[in-house]
């Protein structure tokens, strides 16, 4: 994550430089650890993403961890704020999960397929519709099907990703300065940040397969919802109802007792202050972008729940 600025000497010539006193070795090594992925961030714009909130989160992430789990990646604001050696990651959105791992085995394919796509509105309902014929849909490779997805979240409205009943993209197109659609330089940091990163396509409890004693894991749910009337995402046809949410307590609580250190994220309300009430909760102070009335678009309290 560390740029490198004018001042700092480049690598090659810090290990062509002559030793003094035996340090270089250190030096090496930490130069090498400090400049692992240049600066990387989420390769989407993510409905409930948390790169706005991380030096919020920060002080509660534990300062030791073995592997790094993420059930609820998303655009993975923590997972490329983190940077981890060894990391899991899981989300039941497979059109993410397909660019997940298309950056990580193709990004450059997929970086030539991005340039050909072009910011217009009748063009983007044309991309928007080839999920409406299976056949057509199928007969994409995937590069060009996470092509596609990232295509859509940078010109879609407010980057945000809703399905209908029959799992049909149907964000409408969306109004951008000048969009990025071809991000090349993110794109691949982002594949080198992900080398070794396990991704997999599946609901969040498959975490319990992986998770172990002093691993971190932060999960990012669905918030649930402050009204009834509340614009909720449907980030993938299945909604993540109060089932749901009692369902991801007992993986909380199943961790625990594992002996993972945990950090959950969720909205404040009874319910959830009620759910977790054995374990140490804060509140924290978030921006709301998730409104389709944007005078609803103010600050409102969240809860950080750890162990
Ligand atoms: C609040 S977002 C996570 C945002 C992420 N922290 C970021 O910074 O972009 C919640 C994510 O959970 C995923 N999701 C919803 N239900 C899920 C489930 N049952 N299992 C795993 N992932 C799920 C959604 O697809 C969405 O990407």
């Amino acid at each position: 994550m560390v740029k490198k600025t004018s001042t700092q000497t480049s690598l090659s010539e810090f290990i062509n430089s002559k030793p003094e006193n035996g340090i270089k070795l250190y030096y090496q090594k930490h130069y090498l650890e400090k400049n692992k992925v240049e600066n990387v961030y989420p390769f989407v714009k993510w409905a409930g993403g948390k790169r706005q909130l991380i030096p919020k989160i920060k002080p509660y992430i534990p300062k030791k961890f073995n592997n790094y789990l993420e059930p609820f990646v998303g655009g993975g604001a923590m997972l490329f704020y983190l940077l981890p050696d060894r990391a899991v990651i899981i989300d039941n959105n497979m059109e993410l999960i397909n660019c997940y791992e298309v950056i990580k085995k193709n990004a450059e394919e997929l970086i030539e397929s991005l340039k050909n796509y072009k910011y217009n509105k009748d063009y983007y309902y044309e991309i928007r519709a080839l999920d409406q014929k299976l056949d057509v849909y199928n007969s994409l490779s995937n590069v060009e099907k996470a092509a596609r997805t990232i295509f859509l979240n940078k010109t879609g409205y407010n980057g945000l990703y809703r399905v209908n009943s029959k799992g049909r993209f149907n964000v409408p197109f969306g109004r951008h300065k000048n969009p990025k659609i071809c991000d090349k330089k993110n794109l691949k940091a982002v594949q080198k940040a992900i080398q070794n990163v396990e991704i997999l396509h599946g609901s969040f409890e498959i975490c319990l397969n992986y998770a172990k004693e002093d691993d971190f894991v932060y999960f990012d749910p669905p918030y649930y919802p402050l009204s009834d009337t509340a614009l909720f995402t449907s980030y993938t046809k299945e909604n993540f109802g109060k089932e749901s949410q009692i369902q991801l307590y007992e993986v909380f609580k199943e961790l625990d007792a594992r002996g993972c250190k945990l950090l959950l994220s969720n909205s404040y309300c009874n319910f959830i202050l009620d759910l977790y009430n054995e374990f140490k909760i804060i509140t924290i102070r978030a921006k709301r972008a998730i409104n389709s009335d944007s005078s609803k678009r103010g600050f409102i309290n969240e809860v950080l729940i750890m162990n």
